[in-house]
């Protein structure tokens, strides 16, 4: 256990550091800090680009939640409907999982699969008919600012998949409904993460279309997963509930903002990440901190005190969002221990967040992602047992 997670953590930053740099005019500089820091393994990843770890699928825990750390690049994610018994088609997806990440499906003869990682909910119609008391049993309630057709609301089964390489995604899927007809798609959306930058020690997030860092304020250590994500007993313990909203935003609306008026919206600097109420980009908002003239340093619709969790009373979410090209926005990912994490959040940011004026969400759903798997313990079996 110990080994795979010095794997995992090793994911990404190697090779895209020193690939950037070999492709940009630094090139021989960046040679010679690979030549010195990696050994002769990494500098062969590095000038071919290819070679990320491999994250493995089998585990106590799903892989694309915490693993890898650092969340791979791109992204495609669908939701499906299911006819059938649900211990089947699940079973099948997850052993085709295992095919696909090992590089042993004849879809993917030739490619890599690198970091590849394909994540599995089931939603709430599915959940509840297995077991009524089960997280994720629930479906979310209905937010302003939704402007959201039957199609892209709720569904049975999501899959997230993600991968340093793009090429990989529609591959992916595209098997995925060969072998498992009684899938039938309801909509899907791509996503990409640029760049990540250093947010304090082991973390780093990267910026989203506003041009703010996004992703500082998350739970990162074993135990803040532990206490926040991972649910924790029964049936679907191991597994966490997902949500994703695709959130569109009027980007342009916004950054007729002064830059001033944007971080007053948001709660932090654009520049540099770092609370409106003072400190460093990983610190923590400052939620009392006054000015001299009694004014709260962090706007009171700012969205960072909003979403913040100490009001509301709930733990930190874990989110994982993919910006958009199209449409323009935000594919907002996120995992909690509890539905109400997220719907009590959306109801205090609803009442007024500065930021949300700018958004509208076209696709929404809820969804169980379900225990960790192997060869032995099939995909969804310990909720809707064996086929
Ligand atoms: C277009 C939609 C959104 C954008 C662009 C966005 C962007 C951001 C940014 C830039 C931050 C500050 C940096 C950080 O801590 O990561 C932030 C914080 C946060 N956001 Fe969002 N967000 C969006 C929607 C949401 C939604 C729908 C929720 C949940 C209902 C949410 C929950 C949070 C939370 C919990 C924080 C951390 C607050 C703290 O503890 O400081 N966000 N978001």
């Amino acid at each position: 256990m110990k080994h795979h997670q010095h794997r995992v953590e090793q994911d990404r930053r190697p090779q895209g550091l020193s690939r950037r740099a070999l492709l940009g005019s630094g090139g021989a500089a960046a040679l010679g800090l690979a030549l010195s820091g990696g050994g002769a393994s990494d500098v062969s990843a590095a000038v071919s680009g290819i070679g990320t770890e491999r994250v493995d699928a089998a585990g106590s825990r799903q892989a694309g939640i915490a693993r890898p750390r650092v969340a791979q690049p791109h992204l495609l994610l669908a939701v499906y409907d299911l006819t059938g018994d649900p211990a089947a088609v699940l079973a099948a997806l997850g052993a085709l999982i295992l095919e696909l990440v090992e590089g042993r499906d004849r879809a993917l003869v030739g490619l890599d699969p690198g970091d590849l990682t394909v994540t599995v909910g089931a939603g709430p119609r599915l959940v509840a008919a297995a077991r009524k008391d089960a997280p994720g049993a629930e479906a979310l309630p209905t937010f302003p600012r939704e402007e959201i057709d039957d199609r892209h609301r709720g569904g049975d089964i999501v899959v997230q998949v993600c991968a340093s390489d793009p090429l990989l995604l529609p591959l992916v899927l595209l098997r995925l409904a060969e072998k498992t007809p009684a899938l039938r798609e309801r909509w899907r959306q791509r996503g990409s993460r640029g760049t990540e930058e250093r947010v304090r020690r082991g973390h780093s997030a990267p910026r989203n279309l506003l041009g703010f860092v996004d992703g500082i304020a998350v739970p990162t250590t074993k135990e803040e997963f532990a206490a926040s994500v991972w649910i924790p007993d029964g049936p679907a313990a191991g597994g966490t509930v997902m949500v994703v909203r695709r959130m569109e935003i009027d980007v342009a609306a916004f950054r007729s903002l002064s830059v001033a008026e944007q971080e007053a919206a948001i709660g932090r600097r654009r520049a540099s990440g770092a609370p409106l109420s003072g400190g460093r980009i990983g610190d923590d908002v400052n939620l009392q901190a006054k000015s001299a003239d009694g004014r709260y340093l962090l706007p009171i619709d700012a969205h960072a005190r909003r979403a913040h969790p100490r009001p509301t009373g709930v733990p930190l979410m874990m989110r994982r969002s993919y910006s958009m090209d199209e449409p323009l926005g935000l594919l907002f990912i996120s995992m909690q221990s509890e539905l109400s994490t997220f719907t009590r959040t959306l109801e205090r940011m609803s009442e007024s967040d500065a930021l949300l004026a700018f958004t509208r969400t076209t696709a929404s759903g809820s969804f169980l992602v379900l225990p960790g798997f192997d060869r032995d313990r099939p995909l969804g079996s310990s909720l809707f047992g064996v086929a």
